[in-house]
């Protein structure tokens, strides 16, 4: 039974439909990529997914409940959490307080008692262990250099205990050598049986990590497969390259 399941799931801004009728499942354990050009509509479906600005019709199901009705923070405390595309962290706290937010308010729990708070207390030093992030904790968030920075916002939302996360854009501004170590850092976490669901345009990461892939073009699915079969694929090849590619008037990207 999949963890994940879009229905028909449509997200409309006005008049501009950024997600069209969009349907398919995630299984448990797997790690899920959503690709597409800019603009595809990527976001606004995890936004949809994640409670941050509900579908506009459809049924999206985590753990065979519906879930398209609740709000982010009822979302997340069914144990959905999600990373933003641009890093977003409490700047003047310190990485440890950051990731005791996400340990302590992302989950549901009776907040007053000790033994949840040391349990918060452990699941934050456990998440920032797996991070790399153990010898920073004192460091404000605001001073730490971009991968580092992705590493705390992975922290926090893996300090929450999800069975799920929704990553977006976990590898943009990282040069080279730094995908590397985010591709090793989300290939762990993935080994300890997390389902992962990444937006994601570097195609290297995608083709290290992801199970299966999603391709999606002004909202609307163009194919769904495993890598080595929708890399391939020729209409893939043409929305997806030919509009990150800027070849002319044609093929430039939307706002190039
Ligand atoms: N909050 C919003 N209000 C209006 N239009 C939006 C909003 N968010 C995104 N859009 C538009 O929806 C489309 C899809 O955007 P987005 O989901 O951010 O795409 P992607 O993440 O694939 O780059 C774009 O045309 C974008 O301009
Ligand atoms: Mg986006």
């Amino acid at each position: 039974m999949p963890i994940l399941e879009c229905q028909k799931v449509s997200k409309a801004y006005g008049g501009l439909l950024a997600v069209s009728d969009l349907s398919f499942a995630v299984e448990p354990g797997e790690v899920y990529a959503i690709v597409g050009p800019n603009g595809a509509g990527k976001t606004s479906l995890f936004d949809c997914i994640s409670g941050v600005n509900p579908a506009t019709s459809g049924v999206i199901k985590f753990k065979d409940r519906e879930i398209q009705g609740l709000r982010a923070h009822q979302i997340s405390r069914l144990g959905l959490a999600r990373t933003f595309q641009t890093t977003v962290a409490f700047d003047s706290q310190t990485v440890l307080t950051n990731v005791l937010v996400g340990s302590t308010f992302g989950r549901d729990g009776e907040n007053a008692t000790l033994s949840f708070k040391n349990q918060a207390q452990d699941d934050a030093l456990d998440a920032l262990a797996l991070c790399g992030l153990g010898g920073r904790q004192r460091t404000l968030a605001g001073q730490l250099p971009v991968l580092a920075r992705k590493r705390l916002m992975l922290a926090t939302a893996l300090a929450m205990r999800p069975k799920m996360l929704l990553l977006d854009e976990p590898f943009g501004g990282l040069n080279p050598a730094e995908r590397g170590q985010m591709i090793e850092l989300i290939r762990m976490v993935a080994k300890t049986g997390m389902t992962i669901l990444m937006i994601e345009h570097v195609m290297k990461a995608v083709q290290a990590l992801a199970d299966r892939i999603l391709v999606i073009h002004h909202g609307q699915q163009i194919t769904i497969g495993p890598p080595s079969t929708v890399l391939r694929d020729r209409r893939v090849i043409e929305v997806y390259l030919g509009n990150l590619v800027p070849t002319g008037p044609e093929g430039a990207p939307p706002g190039a």
